[in-house]
């Protein structure tokens, strides 16, 4: 069978296949990208959806709009207003299933084949594959310690001045870890501007922050209704009810709905009702605030387990999300370096895999810390220094 063009493209790498899951129950993945078991709030999921099944069944299993559960959609603008000072009079919120259907649904709706998207690189690898199945054509600006380098991104806006869309991770960006200070979310927001381009601003980890100063959302700046917000319950609640949301221009949510509707229609209706009654019913703000001491541990145990176990590598420690980016020494091929990892039971993603060119090399690997408990930590960065 001969598949569409949109998805030919979209082949399982070699580095995906490093990252199948291992048959050997001793292997200590650092590879994923899953938050902890722990830090799912199952007890008062529970209680809540026998609550629901018991009262609600009509409501909750009949079919629902596309904009998402009312009180919902309420309940997250008021707190996306309280807690990151985003939303105006003029913006709206759509539900998603999870952020990830934001790049999608911003993608389908904005962008056509052969578009151009300015994006970090390295970057997310689902956005950068939801992108790549439109047919735009991504160009990659790299992150110096700061998110995406500003001055690059004026040199690339400079060579591609025709770009449509910038994709930034700007808080904990994945991989890279890093956090883009104030001043250049400023600028990215006027060179956005000045060259007619929207802005997709992917924020899954904001609020999984274990030190440093809160910086402003890009959206926050957003006085001309060019930015469009991702942000999930997956990191905060739980990744499988996936559930996330979009806040933007009232117009491009009216379109972005129409985009869903024939996408999935709408986003499991039960579990967008479970989360409104948590978040009415618990405290929502304590129990991340219980996630964020669970991975501030974690996140120390391995930098102290690199710095025992991995001399010569180089790290900056992020101040939150869940990944640290580790630079191998020497200049090591960090593909070659995960194939071997896996053989000596420790799983880690390669740089490569970020990259926006498929192929392309890097020294470095993407390793999780929030799944693995610190004694896991500890046993994978050993073996990680074994394979160094
Ligand atoms: C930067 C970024 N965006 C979006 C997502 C998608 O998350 P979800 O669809 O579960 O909300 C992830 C998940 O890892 C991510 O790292």
């Amino acid at each position: 069978m001969e598949f569409a063009n949109r998805i030919a493209a979209l082949k399982p790498s070699a580095i995906r296949e490093i990252l199948k899951a291992p048959s050997d129950p001793e292997t200590v993945t650092l590879a994923a990208g899953n938050p902890s078991p722990e830090a799912f709030p199952a007890a008062e999921m529970a209680a809540l959806a026998a609550e629901i099944f018991q009262n609600d069944a009509p409501d909750a299993l009949q079919y629902g709009i596309s904009e998402g559960y009312a009180p919902l959609r309420e309940r997250t603008r008021e707190r996306a207003l309280r807690m990151h000072g985003i939303g105006r009079e003029s913006d709206d919120l759509i539900i998603t299933s999870g952020g990830q259907q934001v790049v999608e649904l911003t993608a389908k709706t904005l962008l056509n084949e052969g578009d151009t998207v300015i994006c970090e690189n390295p970057s997310f690898i689902g956005a950068l594959n939801a992108l790549r199945s439109y047919g735009v054509k991504l160009v990659g600006v790299p992150c110096r310690g700061a998110g995406m380098d500003i001055a690059a991104l004026e040199q690339a806006l400079r060579e591609h001045p025709e770009a449509k869309m910038i994709y930034t991770i700007p808080t904990f960006q994945n991989p890279a870890g890093e956090v883009m200070p104030l001043p250049a979310r400023k600028r990215l927001l006027e060179l956005a501007a000045a060259h007619g381009a929207a802005v997709l601003e992917d924020d899954p980890y904001r609020e999984l922050r274990y030190g440093g100063e809160h910086v402003p959302p890009i959206k926050s700046m957003d006085e001309e209704g060019r930015v469009v917000y991702a942000g999930s319950f997956s990191k905060i609640v739980a990744p499988g009810i996936r559930l996330g949301f979009a806040l933007a221009p009232a117009p491009l949510i009216a379109k972005m709905t129409a985009a869903k509707q024939v996408s999935d229609v709408h986003s499991n209706l039960f579990f967008q009702i479970l989360v409104e009654r948590y978040m009415a019913r618990y405290d929502l703000d304590a129990h991340i605030a219980r996630c964020r001491a669970l991975y501030k541990t974690r996140r120390d145990a391995m930098d102290g387990a690199l710095r025992r176990h991995m001399p010569g590598a180089k790290w900056v420690v992020p101040e939150g999300g869940l990944f640290l980016w580790v630079k191998l020494p020497g200049g090591r091929d960090g593909t070659e370096f995960c194939r071997r990892a896996k053989e000596k039971k420790v799983m880690a993603v390669p740089g490569s895999a970020f990259l926006t060119e498929e192929g392309g090399f890097s020294d470095a690997i993407r390793l999780n810390f929030s799944l693995p408990t610190p004694e896991q930590i500890e046993i994978g960065v050993e073996r990680l220094g074994q394979t160094l």
